[in-house]
């Protein structure tokens, strides 16, 4: 007879403990053990949480190099079935071998359960019959679990499920999670101090009493925008540095449809438009995704959405400054070019329709669409295609955390019928235009932060530290995703023979981005550098771009001012007609406003059970080579973070969102 030693270890997650009786067989390259009962002398304790119980399994002759495991959970005839996390079992053979089993995963059932050893295997690596076999019930299992839905005709699909309890336990949100997560959203006006004017459908009279409002919350950029929201150089700044810096873009050459000319943003003969283009000194945005919408109705009243088209000056002081707003696409007389030498009401009006037109390009496009609902493509196509045993899916695996779950919420709390945005947002009567005009532009370049400063011809722009943090985090991101994937794919042809690496992008092109070819996505991965682009670009989505255009929303968005939800005015039709009243009756009801607040407030609030990038407290990874490669990743953010910090100190407006201590490893809220 020969004995394994088997050590079992219970998570610590709050409701991880099972009571049942557990049973373990260990399968190994010369046979297998008898399906053996793991019972010690801890008795019902052994799988409490946080548990590490050993035990002893006995085979007659040894049985090779260990496989797989199956482990199956009984309940005993008076006791209820219940759930249990373990995070991972090591057996020790009677050769001297130690072998580790990675599971993390609920098990809820007295079914059998596969877990294969930790070392990750690429198919091509995964010589051993059993292990081909266990990989292809998996997968079967996977599909059946991980199935795709189509939301909305147009939009990348989803995860089908019809409440989050009923997508699979290993992708729910923790108990603490699901906790403050419905809290904060139950709470959220409580909690500001708005409650009771969430039912006051009137406007605003008074500029100061958004002021006392809002003083519920505060921080401390939220302080700051509502003491510069107005200014010039401000409104500039937040194409850079605020919650969208994704659509300012070099212009080298006026639209057509926004005749600006030099006489309207210079003193005459001080310097040209085509001179300052030339030098790299004029910037534009353009929001005509947003032209043609239908409008939303709130409290009764149409809404109005611009679709404006922006020119901005990069002074000889490094400031960005906007010289020329249109607010409509179509050049008319009925539509004039509003200049900072305008009068103070026109100017700033004109501003806010932008400030509103951001809001809603940011929440469906820059957020919502290009983070979150990329993020769920990524992860379906993941858990569908990718067995655990794949260096793929152990990379790749911490970064879909609460994904599912979240979008899942945003769907059903945000943008459904009875949605907060579809209510109080501008854009809630057309979302689904703005979504699918949005897919039906994105490229794959624009996703990948350094193709996308060069194409908008940014890299010389002073102060934009959303690149400048950013190209720092995709570079230590792409070392570290080469050094995991390049010690299992040395050439192109096995990235090329990698059947389930090809079915993951396959689905991605086509339940991501429709099998749209224009986008530019890859329809399959050719090259060992285009898989770790590739994988750069869905590990730096999920952390550093989400929290980029996710964690300041309520600072800059806080102030209502700065990023109004919705204004219920039409814009200026002719220069000169403008006051503080108008202003006043432009911005949204004080219900629409507060329940803007409070989405803010929700969604830019972390998790206590937040991971930051690069921590990996469930290690999918067991060999000493990964350890290293991610010991060394977490140096370099931990350089990054200190460098950002040290910047930080010496600007009036830090910027800390993409600070790898801020950044959460997966789009989880
Ligand atoms: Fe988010």
């Amino acid at each position: 007879m020969v004995e394994y030693k088997v050590t079992v270890f219970t998570s610590n997650l709050a409701t991880g403990s099972t009571f049942n009786n557990i049973f373990i067989k260990l399968v190994g390259t010369d046979g297998e053990s008898k399906q053996t009962w793991l019972k010690s002398l801890k008795g019902a304790l052994c799988f409490i949480r946080g548990s590490v119980s050993c035990f002893t399994v006995s085979c007659p002759t040894s049985i090779g190099k260990l496989v797989l495991i199956e482990i199956d959970k009984h309940s005993l005839p008076l006791f209820p079935e219940d759930s249990w996390f373990p995070a991972k079992v090591e057996v020790k053979s009677p050769e001297g071998d130690t072998y580790n089993f990675p599971i993390y995963r609920w098990i809820t059932d007295s079914d059998v359960h596969r877990f294969r050893e930790g070392t990750a295997l690429t198919i091509l690596e995964d010589n051993h019959h059993l292990g081909r076999y266990s990989r292809q019930q998996e997968l079967k299992q996977r599909e059946e679990d991980y199935r795709w839905a189509v939301y909305r005709e147009g939009m990348p699909h989803c995860m089908k499920t019809e409440n989050p309890l009923s997508l699979p336990c290993e992708v729910r949100f923790s108990f603490t999670k699901t906790t403050e997560f419905l809290y904060t959203a139950s709470t959220g006006l409580t909690e500001l101090g708005l409650k009771g004017l969430d039912r006051y459908k009137e406007s605003w009279t008074d500029i100061d009493d958004i002021n006392r409002v809002f003083c519920c919350k505060q921080t401390d950029i939220s302080d700051y925008v509502q003491e510069h929201w107005k200014e010039d150089a401000f409104f500039g700044y937040q194409y850079l540095n605020g919650v969208n810096p994704m659509l300012i873009r070099r212009c080298t050459a006026l639209p057509p449809n926004f005749p600006v000319t030099d006489d309207m943003v210079f003193i005459r003969g001080q310097c040209s438009l085509a001179d300052e283009m030339e030098k790299g000194n004029i910037f534009l945005c353009d929001y005509k995704r947003l032209d043609g919408l239908k409008p939303n109705i709130i409290n009764g009243k149409k809404q109005y959405l611009m679709a404006p088209l922006i020119l901005l000056h990069k002074t000889p002081v490094d400031k960005l400054m906007p010289i020329a707003i249109q607010l409509k696409q179509i050049p008319a007389d009925d539509n004039p070019i509003f200049l900072p030498t305008d009068s103070e009401y026109d100017w700033l009006m004109a501003k806010i329709f932008v400030r509103s037109a951001d809001f809603n390009e940011h929440q469906l496009n820059v957020h919502l669409l290009r983070t979150h609902l990329l993020a769920e493509v990524f992860a379906v196509s993941l858990l569908r295609n990718i067995p655990m045993v794949h260096p793929l899916y152990k990379l790749l695996v911490p970064h879909t955390r609460y994904t599912l779950q979240i979008n899942h919420l945003a769907r059903l709390l945000l943008i459904s019928e009875a949605g907060v945005f579809t209510k109080f947002a501008a854009s809630g009567g057309d979302m689904m235009t703005i979504l699918t005009r949005s897919l039906s532009s994105m490229t794959y370049s624009s996703l990948c932060i350094p193709d996308d400063i060069a194409e908008r011809g940014l890299e010389a722009m002073p102060n934009f530290y959303y690149r400048d943090d950013g190209l720092k985090l995709w570079d230590i991101i792409h070392r570290f995703v080469k050094a995991i994937l390049s010690t299992h794919y040395k050439t192109d042809d096995e990235v090329q023979q990698d059947s389930e690496l090809q079915k993951w992008i396959g689905d991605i092109f086509e339940h991501g981005f429709l099998s749209q070819a224009c986008t530019g996505i890859p329809q399959s991965l050719t090259t060992v550098t285009e898989l770790v682009k590739f994988v750069t670009m869905v590990i730096f989505l999920g952390s550093a771009q989400h929290s980029a255009v996710n964690t300041g929303q309520y600072d800059y968005g806080g102030w209502m001012p700065n990023t109004p939800i919705s204004l219920q005015l039409p814009p200026p039709t002719t220069k000169g007609t403008t006051s503080n009243a108008t202003m006043l009756k432009t911005f949204p009801d004080v219900n629409t406003t507060v329940q803007g607040m409070a989405t803010m407030w929700l969604l830019s609030k972390q998790s206590s059970d937040f991971v930051p990038l690069g921590q990996y407290p469930v290690n999918h990874f067991t060999e000493e080579i990964p350890h290293k490669i991610i010991t060394d990743f977490q140096g370099e953010l931990e350089v990054l973070s200190a460098i950002i910090k040290a910047r930080n100190k010496s600007l009036e407006v830090p910027y800390t969102y993409m600070d790898p201590v801020v950044v959460e490893n997966s789009v989880a809220i």
